[in-house]
């Protein structure tokens, strides 16, 4: 890596970690006791992880007792999932999902499908992404069990309406599970409203300014659960392996954080998103901004600049000290198109010259007017390429 300043727009992949996140964990990075021994070390780990829990709760205000820490966002997917169809497998083998989740949900049912006699209904969504939710009631059967569907977009920042769809899941008796990595720490999120069903969530500390590695599952209280990971009797007795003390620590931090910066970082963040969007629709022809506009996440922003190739803008974006993806979960290898793209109806080509800007509050205008004057300069670079290329 150069020593360029660098302009980071990815915050939907990963966040910088907080300063005091990085601070509190430095103070306890001596903390090398086991939680679960009895005597004062262990004992001083335990209520560290426990003061963690009670920010996490804090933070989506359910109670300490309903997270239960886990490696990441993907393993509690797998978890709420698994789990769920491995204890209910008998009264249904139905699940009901989005065609554009994430892969750590996708790739669940799929398994579930391939290897566990699983019936996955994967819901079409229109082309701002949303989906009908008298279409997901009409999908539900006598033997759905489980309704799996995101808080927030990671590719298009579309919110969806959880209280809506845990509302059609409870009245038909089947479970509610939402992975919630986008919106934890981005959007309110209340587990104590009574109008909301949730009744498991899944969190990834990374995406909030904490570390990587360390998430959770919310379990609404009552719900009984059966493990994913077995062994020692961590986590109640349903999260085995020794827990990820340090890791825990900053996630309870970035919680703490994000719970009381929430309101006005979003504020700033949206001012700062729609100035880009309106800059770059203004300066730059033959853009398309992707999803629903109105009910979006306020820092994602997906475009499709027609007629060029996002990696290759990528690179020159790069060159120029600015980071940004294509926010498709895409295969190199294999060159294919993003799921999500796909499913809001881009042609491959239209889904290939996409790209998505996910800011933060670290984030100034100053940094925006220089990614506008890169932007404008490398798209028409590449689109004379490709003209040129054509003739
Ligand atoms: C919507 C969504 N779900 C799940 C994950 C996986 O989370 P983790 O990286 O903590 O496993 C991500 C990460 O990109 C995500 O955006």
């Amino acid at each position: 890596m150069n020593n360029i300043k660098t302009i980071y727009l990815d915050n939907a992949a990963t966040t910088k970690m907080e300063p005091d996140v990085i601070h509190r964990m430095k103070e306890c990075f001596d903390v090398y006791y086991n939680p679960s021994s009895i005597y004062a070390g262990g004992e001083y780990a335990k209520n560290l992880i426990s003061e963690s829990r009670d920010h996490v709760a804090r933070l989506i205000n359910s109670d300490p007792e309903e997270i239960f820490f886990t490696s990441g966002g993907t393993e509690a997917d797998n978890w709420a999932i698994i789990s769920t169809y491995l204890s209910l497998k008998d009264r249904g083998n139905h699940v009901i999902t989005s065609k554009v989740e994430h892969h750590a949900v996708l790739g669940t049912c799929k398994f579930m499908e391939k290897y566990l006699g699983a019936d996955v209904t994967y819901l079409d969504v229109d082309k701002y992404g949303m989906i009908d939710l008298n279409k997901l009631e009409e999908s539900v059967t006598e033997r759905t069990i489980l309704i799996s569907i995101m808080s927030v977009n990671n590719e298009i920042g579309n919110i969806y309406p959880i209280k809506e769809m845990s509302a059609i899941a409870h009245k038909h008796n089947v479970l509610f599970h939402t992975d919630a990595v986008q919106a934890t720490g981005h959007i309110p999120l209340d587990m104590n409203d009574e109008l909301c069903n949730v009744d498991m969530m899944s969190v990834s500390a990374h995406k909030l300014g904490g570390p990587k590695g360390v998430g959770c599952l919310y379990i609404r209280s009552g719900l009984e659960m059966i493990p994913y990971i077995h062994g020692g009797m961590q986590e109640r007795g349903l999260r085995a392996s020794t827990e990820n003390v340090l890791g825990i620590i900053g996630f309870g931090e970035a919680a703490r954080i994000a719970k009381e910066n929430m309101e006005s970082r979003n504020k700033y963040i949206i001012g700062l998103r729609d100035y880009l969007q309106d800059r770059i629709i203004k300066s730059i022809p033959n853009v398309v901004v992707n999803g629903n506009i109105i009910n979006r996440s306020v820092n994602n922003l997906s475009i499709t600049f027609k007629g060029i190739r996002a990696e290759s803008l990528l690179i020159l974006l790069s060159d120029n000290g600015i980071y940004i993806s294509t926010g498709s979960a895409c295969n190199s290898s294999s060159n294919e198109a993003s799921h999500v793209l796909r499913a809001i109806g881009l042609s491959d080509e239209d889904s290939s010259a996409t790209i998505r800007f996910s800011l933060s509050h670290e984030n100034t205008k100053e940094e925006i007017d220089y990614v506008i004057d890169v932007l404008i300069r490398s798209v028409e670079q590449l689109r004379r390429f490709s003209n040129e290329d054509n003739d």
